[in-house]
């Protein structure tokens, strides 16, 4: 056959070819005839018994080369050719046996072909040119087949990597249109809210009224904290990075009002937590959105702890950073969790979360022009630590 892919093997290491004979003459004529065809592609190697062959072709594979093919007489003192074959198959499945036998050796031939996945057996004396013909027929084949099992493992991957790529589109889609809809809901509520606006009037319709005039103040600063909530919520939608108004504030003053803040829930009541504040910088921020961000930590440490947990606060530095690092002691996130927590959605507490409190830190972080990150060690617990410009 022409046209051989048997140069063209993607291959690294040596291969080989093994001839067994206990006859030496036929051997040394075996070996010559292969050189003279395959010596440019293969080693050729000659064993006199089945056990040399069987040691042989484990030091090459133990040298990570490579036996192709395995040619053997089948009458030799002690191990017959048919076992030999059989007991090579069993241990390395993909090289080519072939087995030479006379006449008289049929019958084993074909229990090796049932027994040694025997590729191939020839009848002596054969013509030289099929002999070489079938040879190279076999190593084709061989080539053929470890190409077929690159390509299909190819396209396992190919396809793996569409059903992941897949996935990927379908979750953006769904976050797309849960985008949309929020904008809108956003959009509506604002629209109702102006309503709101009339408790103005009333209070000027009572003017003496002190009662009514406290009540008003209220309805009128709720109507903006939710104002302010749509408008997170709008920019949220619209996927943007928010900026915010900032100012300079004492960090640690800020993080002692969220602690205050956290300090109303009962379950953190029953949580131990620690201050260390190795430094206190005035830094320029949006002071409710830091505290916002710091709540959502803790509430995150307070549902990962049990009652006897500790969750520290710890302000440090680096060269260029101030580091606040939320430590607790709770369940911990298994390491393939630890990339989905940032997704918005993703949450391990059923009914009881809806997944945005990380992805809203992180928004809110990198609206400072910082960075969140986590650590977690599954049964040891979680630190997160956000990192802050220093103000210049
Ligand atoms: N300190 C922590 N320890 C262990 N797991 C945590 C911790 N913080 C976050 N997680 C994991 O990350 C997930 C996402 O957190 P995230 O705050 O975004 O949403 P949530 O807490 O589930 O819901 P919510 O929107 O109410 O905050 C959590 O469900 C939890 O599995
Ligand atoms: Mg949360």
């Amino acid at each position: 056959m022409d046209g051989l892919p048997i140069e063209h093997a993607d291959r690294t290491g040596r291969r080989y070819i093994i001839c067994v004979d206990d006859d030496r003459a036929l051997l040394d004529g075996l070996t010559q005839q292969l050189e003279g065809a395959f010596s440019a592609t293969h080693d050729i190697e000659a064993t006199e018994s089945a056990q040399e062959a069987l040691d042989l072709i484990d030091q090459v594979y133990h040298d990570d080369d490579v036996v192709e093919m395995v040619i053997s007489d089948q009458v030799m003192p002690g191990m017959k050719g048919d076992e030999l074959l059989t007991s090579i198959h069993s241990k390395y499945p993909k090289v080519i046996t072939v087995m030479l036998t006379g006449q008289a050796g049929l019958d084993s031939a074909i229990h090796a072909i049932n027994n040694a996945g025997l590729s191939r057996y020839l009848v002596k004396p054969w013509n030289d040119d099929e002999f070489l013909m079938t040879i190279r027929e076999l190593l084709e084949n061989y080539y053929l087949e470890e190409e077929n099992a690159r390509l299909f493992k190819e396209l396992q991957l190919a396809y793996q990597h569409l059903r992941d790529t897949q996935e990927q589109l379908i979750h953006s889609e769904k976050l797309a249109i849960v985008g949309k809809l929020t904008a809108s809901i956003a959009h509506e509520i604002r629209n109702q809210l102006t309503i709101l606006g009339y408790a103005e009037v009333i209070k000027m319709a009572v003017p003496d009224n002190r009662q009514v005039g406290k009540y008003v103040q209220n309805i009128l600063a709720t109507r903006n904290r939710i104002l302010s909530i749509v408008d997170e919520i709008r920019q949220f939608a619209r996927n943007q990075i928010q900026t915010y108004e900032k100012s300079p504030f004492q960090l640690t003053e800020v993080l002692d009002t969220a602690l205050s803040i956290i300090g109303y829930d009962k379950e953190a009541k029953r949580r131990t937590i620690e201050k260390d504040y190795q430094i206190s910088p005035l830094l320029t921020m949006n002071r409710d959105k830091i505290i916002q961000v710091i709540i959502n930590l803790f509430r995150n440490a307070v549902q990962a702890t049990t009652d006897d947990g500790t969750i520290t606060v710890r302000v440090s530095e680096n060269q260029h950073h101030v580091l606040i690092d939320i430590v607790d002691d709770g369940c911990g996130i298994s390491s393939d969790q630890i990339e989905a927590i940032w997704q918005p959605f993703f949450t391990t507490k059923g009914e009881q979360g809806t997944g945005l409190g990380l992805d809203i830190c992180k928004r809110i972080i990198e609206g400072h022009n910082g960075h969140i990150s986590c650590q977690s060690k599954v049964g040891v617990g979680t630190t997160f630590t956000i990192e802050l410009p220093f103000d210049d």
